[in-house]
């Protein structure tokens, strides 16, 4: 960006009133500036897969390791993996079966109502090159079949990170044997912290389950952590939350929203660190259900899940899995076998901006529409810093906001925008989002496109950014 032409174009009445202007001190060194800063796991931003559906996507959907190594090839290290969700809890384990997974639906959009798995489904697991955490079944009230699904991850997985016993039990009400009497969170808790127990003392391992795993603020981490004591706790390794905030794809995208979403989970986070444990969001995506069409594969939601991410980094909430639904058939989903989907490009983003981080600080208080970040690297520096205008943009003249940084200490910048015709741009409709000038093919999930760096220029320790309606902008030291 060229400072001269910023200046020239405030001063012209008719522009002036699409630029406007918000300032932002970046502190040169990691926890000065009275700011809050957060450590940065090695890949906060991993992915979860719907349970019957991840041998599929390893085995039969062309794209889906070459988007995962995207991210590995910017942070040196393979995103982990959730496989779990609704039909973990549909889901019993079958010693004697071959198959990866054995289910029936009468049309493939559909989930399976039930299911059976192999030990072939751990050693399908055991191939990824990064860390799986696999979702086992509770609603069954089969502990024994649980145990043997367990022992068998842990025989297999030389990647196994956790173990879930069960999926969303707020749900279970009326569907699953489990919750067969009286069922709310304590009843929940209670059998929860039981089982973690069981099944730990069975694997002859602490530190192995992710214990949670529900939406609402009722079935917090905070009510389960407060029913348990020290003997559950040695066998926890995290507390998950899931959250699917919804709305429209203008509110979604709201910075403010996204801020005040994020801040939901501030006692959870506090409640887990207080007795030594990371808080995940270990299963989200930007609407509940598979997503919506008129939301789910925008350009908005691109620029939704790209400052979530960061904004639950800078909250340490530790690690954010977006989950992948029913091949072909959920909205949100990042890649199918046949095209890719924007929000993949926007995940793409927050993996840059965070690439081989030590920390993380919010700049901005979250209370308008305009975010700002920074990482430091292990060396106490800052290595970038993100740019985020979420003012809604869909047609006519694209407004600007122009981001001045001050407290720079560097002689010039470079940064990679992330862009898309509109907030509403759908790669599958023909407007795909670029990172740095570069997309992702369909199908396939290859880089494609110049890298374009944008030049930014610094004067008296300061520099302008102009950020469009709609877009970000990662700026590297
Ligand atoms: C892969 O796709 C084929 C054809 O649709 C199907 O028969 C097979 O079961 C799939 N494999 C997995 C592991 O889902
Ligand atoms: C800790 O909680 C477990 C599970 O509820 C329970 O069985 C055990 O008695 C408790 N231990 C102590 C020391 O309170
Ligand atoms: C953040 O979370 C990590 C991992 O659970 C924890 O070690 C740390 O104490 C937490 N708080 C801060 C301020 O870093």
């Amino acid at each position: 960006m060229c400072n001269f032409k910023l200046a020239s174009l405030s001063g012209l009445a008719l522009v002036a009133n699409l630029v406007s202007a918000v300032t932002y001190s970046v502190p040169s060194e990691v926890g000065t500036g009275g700011l809050e800063y957060y450590p940065l796991d090695a890949a906060p931003l991993s992915l979860s897969f719907e349970f019957f559906a991840f041998p599929s996507y390893m085995t039969n959907v062309t794209a889906t390791m070459r988007c995962l190594e995207n991210w590995k090839d910017l942070t040196g290290v393979w995103p982990h993996i959730r496989s779990g969700g609704t039909t973990q809890d549909r889901a019993l384990f079958d010693p004697d079966t071959d198959a990866y997974v054995v289910y029936y639906v009468a049309d493939p959009a559909d989930a399976p109502a039930s299911l059976t798995f192999g030990p072939n489904y751990m050693e399908l697991a055991s191939e990824y090159p990064g860390e799986v955490t696999i979702g086992l079944n509770r609603g069954k009230n089969q502990i024994d079949n649980t145990i043997a699904a367990a022992q068998s991850a842990v025989d297999q997985m030389g990647n196994l990170y956790a173990i879930e016993l069960g999926n969303e039990p707020e749900y279970y009400s009326g569907v699953q044997p489990i919750a067969s009497g009286t069922w709310n969170p304590s009843v929940d808790s209670a059998i929860q912290n039981n089982w973690d127990i069981i099944v730990g003392e069975a694997l002859g391992m602490t530190n192995i389950i992710q214990a949670g795993n529900s939406l609402p603020s009722s079935w917090s981490s905070t009510q389960l952590i407060e029913s348990g004591n020290e003997t559950v706790y040695q066998y926890v390794k995290e507390y998950s939350r899931h959250n699917y905030p919804g709305g429209s794809v203008s509110s979604l995208m709201s910075h403010a929203n996204i801020a005040s979403n994020i801040h939901s989970f501030d006692e959870d986070v506090a409640s887990a660190n207080g007795i030594g444990k990371p808080l995940f969001l270990g299963e989200t995506n930007s609407v509940s259900g598979g997503g919506a069409t008129d939301v789910s594969p925008l350009f908005g939601a691109a620029l939704w899940t790209m400052d979530y991410t960061v904004r639950a980094a800078a909250s340490n909430i530790t690690r954010t899995y977006f989950h992948q639904g029913t091949i072909g058939a959920a909205p949100y989903n990042m890649w199918g076998r046949y095209s890719g989907g924007n929000p993949y490009v926007g995940a793409y983003a927050a993996v840059a901006f965070m690439a081989e981080g030590s920390y993380v600080a919010a700049l901005d208080s979250g209370s308008d529409n305009y975010a700002v970040y920074a990482t430091y690297g292990s060396d106490g520096k800052p290595l970038r810093v993100l740019l985020y205008n979420s003012d809604y943009y869909t047609s006519g003249t694209r407004p600007t906001e122009s981001f001045t940084l001050t407290g720079l200490d560097v002689s010039s910048l470079q940064a990679k925008r992330l862009t898309a015709p509109t907030a509403s741009s759908r790669q599958d409709r023909g407007e795909p989002a670029t990172y740095g000038g570069q997309g992702f093919d369909d199908g396939t999930c290859v880089i494609d496109g110049d890298e374009t760096w944008e030049l930014v220029t610094v004067s008296g320790g300061s520099a302008t950014v102009s950020v469009g309606a709609s877009e970000a902008v990662v700026v590297h030291f």
